[in-house]
């Protein structure tokens, strides 16, 4: 494995004021997402779709890596070139989401269990080979008043770990993505206390997996109260509580930090990253970077709605969206730049 390859494409995926774009979405989720909009549900629908993300014009000043879904990894553009290169030519890295999605844990009500590692090693093997340099696994923790568990919390970072190391030993950069969701009417604090506590309880496996911490990126939510409690809180507080519970938990020598956008509106997402890098920027161990999925493409979604006619306006609002989230990570983003979105 060619060590020094992994701790430099780690660093790239995370350098110069960029972030990575997920649109990774699995058939199932993509298909919600286009049923809202009265979007047909079909491959070919998601195959437009992600050849209007992956062909926006200087896409690549803003983000250094896309991660892709199974299908969306071997798909073509409408004139025949396939997606892989159609990103790498625009200058970014291809990524492959590979967990296969949470289902119900087994004796844990309420709880799930992200499933992909039976045959892992040789479908990251089959990625390499497609163009893939990086790979994300997600894990879902929810909370409530008596979850999480310790069991949903063991099995999911012991699965994390597992792949992580996994993807190293194919020689792609794992993205570690343990999410704690949003939904609940629970308080920043307990926000904090659970991400904590998941985050070290992930670091613990990935160190028995002799997983190494240079050569990963860790994804994980911002500390946040639940989207229905009563008491919501300032992007300041946000931000300081986000980067204060990282600091309690995370090791310095992980490549960088890219957060998910978990469902946040697309300015608080681009608010809260843009303050934390006001504060921290300067003092914390790792670059504070973005791998947004919902927080970029919503919008641009929203404007094409599956018409031909509308992709141009649905590319300037993605290219927007990464230009306030490139601002956000130099911690030079502003509400006004939203005027001209
Ligand atoms: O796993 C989740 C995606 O990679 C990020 O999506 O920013 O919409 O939460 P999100």
């Amino acid at each position: 494995m060619n060590t020094q390859g992994l701790v430099n494409l780690a660093k790239t995926l995370v350098a110069t004021e960029k972030g990575l774009l997920a649109i990774d979405e699995s058939n199932p989720t993509c298909n919600k997402r286009f049923a809202k909009l009265g979007i047909p549900q079909t491959e070919e629908a998601r195959r437009a779709y992600r050849e209007l993300i992956v062909t926006t014009p200087g896409l690549g000043e803003s983000i250094s890596g896309v991660i892709l879904y199974d299908e969306t990894i071997r798909q073509r553009k409408t004139d025949g070139t396939p997606f892989v290169k159609v990103i790498l030519d625009a200058g970014i890295i291809p990524g492959i989401k590979v967990d296969v999605g949470a289902t119900g844990m087994a004796a844990h009500p309420g709880e799930k269990i992200t499933e992909g590692l039976d045959g892992l090693r040789d479908r990251l093997a089959d990625y390499a080979r497609m163009g893939a340099r990086f790979a994300k696994w997600r894990a879902v923790i929810a909370i409530e008043d008596d979850i999480p568990s310790r069991g949903c919390i063991e099995a999911n970072v012991h699965a994390l770990a597992r792949y992580a190391a996994l993807c190293q030993e194919a020689g792609l950069v794992p993205i570690v993505e343990p999410e704690v969701l949003m939904d609940g009417a629970h308080s920043l604090e307990r926000c904090f206390a659970v991400t904590e506590q998941v985050l070290r309880a992930v670091f613990d496996q990935l160190y028995t997996q002799r997983v190494v911490l240079e050569w990963m990126i860790l994804k994980p939510n911002m500390v946040l109260p639940g989207l229905t409690s009563a008491t919501q809180a300032g992007v300041e507080e946000t931000a300081d509580a986000t980067v204060r519970c990282l600091l309690q938990a995370v090791p310095a020598a992980v490549a960088g930090i890219a957060f998910l956008s978990g469902g946040q509106s697309a300015e608080l997402a681009s608010a809260r990253l843009n303050a934390m890098n006001v504060t921290f920027r300067s003092r914390a161990p790792w670059a504070l970077a973005f791998s947004f999925g919902r927080a970029i493409q919503q919008p641009a979604l929203e404007i094409w709605s599956g018409h031909e006619a509308n992709i141009e306006a649905a590319q300037q609002a993605l290219q927007h969206r990464a230009k306030c989230n490139r601002a956000a990570r130099r911690g030079e983003y502003d509400a006004a730049m939203e005027g001209g979105a």
